[in-house]
């Protein structure tokens, strides 16, 4: 069962047809998306756009009866879960904290030293967030792991965070991690499968590389425009269909790897002769999806494979055992 609800969005208007239209677009492989886009599936950014929760959407009264018994069984479980509670205790946005921090402590360092254990069987203790990294943090709201990665970066070595989300990130948590960082963060609110963030993602990376080359005082002619780690934690809106909700999930991964690495990794011709995407060689790239068979799993999968030199697939403890939520790990991009 899905551990995440259906957040807040801004539609243009509560119009189903506006919804299919969004879904229809987030749907397609970027491939196909970036020839059929339309101005109609524009951003949500919409100034004067009403926030309505998704779930207050028209829906049949059985589908309305399945959902609200879901959505009871779901706050019974929230209400239980020690991740929850240790979050609150914490003053953390969300139990997410947790498994960001899991996977830097323990996954990373696991998977490196299973990959070097034929040459040199030695266990090495490496994170995967360095301090001096420009992460890109996609799907980011409410902000656990923009908040757990910002205690991880040194802002005077370069550290620095660009993150996007549908919705916006409370003032609270933004101000905690502007102090981590010493301003070093760059939030933008929209669509990840939309090109005008997409466009404004690149900027902010231009920016903040401007802004530690000032501050160090070097005289480099060349600026650092790409991120050293790539994290999606985005996740499709909830509709009831775990299956559905699954493959949308694992087309904002593609979407995600397709920023990353270029589009042409999902073809088997690549790699390209230059250098592609937003990720810088030898840089990671760590993803949320759901199961869903291997059939839907594939593209991603074989996609990663030809970008990184090495993949590796895990479940963290503080992910709930009932989901089906999986993480994809890779590191060590090879162009
Ligand atoms: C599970 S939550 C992320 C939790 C977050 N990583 C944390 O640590 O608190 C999934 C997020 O993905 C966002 N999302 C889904 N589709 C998106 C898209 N196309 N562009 C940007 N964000 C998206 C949702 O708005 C939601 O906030």
């Amino acid at each position: 069962m899905m551990q995440w609800r259906a957040p807040l969005i801004y539609l243009k208007d509560i119009s189903d047809a506006n919804c299919v239209k969004r879904f229809i677009c987030s749907d397609m492989r970027p491939s196909i998306r970036a020839s059929a886009s339309s101005p109609s599936c524009g951003s949500f950014r919409q100034p004067n756009s009403t926030h309505i929760p998704c779930r207050y959407r028209k829906r049949n009264i059985a589908t309305r009866n399945m959902s609200s018994q879901s959505s009871r069984t779901w706050l019974e479980r929230q209400h239980k879960d020690p991740y929850v509670q240790k979050a609150q205790e914490l003053g953390l946005p969300s139990r997410a904290y947790f498994k960001l921090q899991e996977i830097n402590e323990t996954h990373y360092s696991a998977a490196v030293s299973n990959k070097t254990k034929r040459k040199k069987p030695t266990v090495i203790n490496r994170r995967l967030i360095q301090p001096n990294m420009l992460i890109l943090d996609l799907g980011a709201a409410p902000g656990g792991w923009s908040l757990y990665a910002s205690t991880q970066l040194e802002p005077s070595r370069g550290g620095a965070i660009v993150a996007v989300d549908l919705l916006s990130l409370n003032l609270d948590v933004t101000s905690k991690i502007h102090e981590n960082l010493r301003g070093r963060f760059e939030f933008i609110q929209g669509d990840f499968t939309q090109n005008n963030i997409r466009l404004e993602t690149k900027h902010a990376f231009s920016h903040l590389a401007k802004e530690a080359q000032i501050s160090d005082g070097t005289e480099r002619t060349t600026v650092r425009r790409k991120a050293d780690l790539i994290i999606s934690d985005m996740a499709a809106n909830f509709t009831g269909d775990s299956k559905t909700d699954a493959i949308r999930t694992i087309n904002l991964c593609e979407q995600a790897l397709s920023f990353a690495a270029g589009e042409d990794c999902f073809d088997s011709s690549y790699p390209p002769k230059g250098s592609q995407g937003m990720l810088m060689k030898e840089g990671s790239f760590l993803c949320k999806y759901f199961s869903c068979g291997k059939e839907n799993e594939r593209d991603l999968m074989d996609a990663t494979k030809r970008v990184f030199r090495s993949v590796h697939l895990f479940k963290p403890k503080a992910s709930r055992k009932e989901s089906s939520e999986m993480y994809l790990l890779g590191f060590d991009k090879l162009h």
